[in-house]
């Protein structure tokens, strides 16, 4: 039943170009638009967007933050829902929520929507269609990851990603900008993910060196920050090595006197326009005799030199490149557990969904 997989956690990560390209099906129109079949939802007047979730959910509305705000120009804020329900925030008019949730019965994440719910629009990203949030939203738009059984979400994050790119681009077009090119990009993102599957023995290697850490670092600049984030998430959840992920321009700022040669840093560097920055920011780290593991692509790892471990991802528009370097970013931690012996599907403390505060 796990299709020849170990793991729950391998299967839904090596089913991910599948899954996702059932996704884009239901969302993307063959002539190169976008369908939303489960409701318009309409952005003419919104003004201001906050998106809500928890855990790897959170990661995807913050990678999401980055594509609304640069493609259609309105202001996100991103909040954990744990936070915000008790914040009591003010729902300003012309403001859009959009709570974003595997399971979609998460407790924090229900409550939060229910704080919005008839003050202003809510919108719903969800696996099971079923669901409390599914229901009680305004609109509820699916991500068709299928049933996720590992405790570690994989497939799901994937497919929320894609969605929320989908409502993204949705968003820029309701504006007046011109998406055909971004939506083609999106298009071929499950061949893509086909490809990064094709690493999974260099990442395995990386990882048996991995698991040897007590203290790993993610960097990450632009949407590869909340990805870097991601990637901690998941080696902590199943290999419980302690895991930090920075915005790899914060360094400076304090997490630099973590670094020496104990501490593995996994930068996702795909080469975007902030690659020179983060660049520099992979030499300090290896000034200080940092080990970096390079997660970039064929451009990338020429501009760099002296890295610990590279791992080469195919070269794609840095646009959609979260969606991509999630592999390296899952393969890591799932070797590195499998590396230290840890179960994987079913982790110490941990639950398949939060449905208690
Ligand atoms: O079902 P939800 O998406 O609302 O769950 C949110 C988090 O509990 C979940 O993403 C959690 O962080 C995962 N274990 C991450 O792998």
């Amino acid at each position: 039943e796990k299709g020849g997989h170990r793991h729950w956690m391998a299967k839904e990560i090596a089913e991910q170009p599948a899954v996702l390209a059932a996704c884009l099906d239901h969302y993307l129109a063959a002539e190169g638009g976008i369908v939303l079949p489960e409701g318009e939802v309409d952005f003419s007047a919104v003004t201001r967007i906050v998106m809500v979730a928890c855990g790897t959910a959170s990661y995807a509305c913050l990678t999401a933050k980055y594509w609304i705000e640069r493609l259609a120009g309105i202001p996100v804020e991103v909040d954990v829902a744990s936070e915000f329900r008790y914040r009591e925030p003010p729902l300003t008019p012309g403001t859009l929520a959009i709570f974003v949730s595997q399971s979609g019965e998460t407790a924090d994440t229900l409550a939060a929507l229910r704080y919005c719910r008839g003050r202003i629009p809510t919108v719903a990203v969800v696996n099971v269609a079923s669901s409390s949030i599914a229901r009680e939203a305004d609109i509820a738009l699916p991500i068709h990851a299928g049933r996720e059984i590992g405790v570690a979400s994989t497939k799901a994050f994937t497919c929320q990603l894609a969605v929320l790119a989908v409502l993204a681009l949705h968003a820029a077009a309701s504006k007046g900008s011109e998406i055909a090119r971004d939506v083609a990009e999106l298009g071929r993102m499950p061949a893509l993910l086909s490809q990064a599957l094709g690493t999974e023995d260099e990442l395995e290697a990386i990882a048996r060196d991995l698991a040897e850490a007590r203290d790993v670092l993610f960097l990450g600049r632009g949407a590869m920050y909340p990805l870097a984030l991601e990637g901690a998430l998941k080696l902590k959840e199943i290999s419980y090595i302690h895991a930090e992920a920075y915005a790899a321009g914060e360094l400076k700022h304090g997490p630099i006197a973590l670094v020496d040669d104990s501490v593995p840093v996994i930068v996702f560097a795909p080469t975007d326009a902030l690659f020179a920055k983060t660049a520099s920011n992979v030499q300090e780290v290896m000034a200080r005799g940092g080990r970096v593991v390079l997660v970039t692509d064929a451009g990338g790892a020429e501009r760099i030199e002296g890295a610990w471990r590279v791992a080469v991802m195919p070269t794609i528009a840095p646009l959609w490149a979260p969606l991509l370097y999630a592999i390296p970013a899952q393969l890591l931690a799932y070797h590195t557990a499998i590396a230290k012996g840890t179960d994987v599907d079913q982790p110490r403390n941990l639950a398949k969904s939060v449905t208690v505060e």
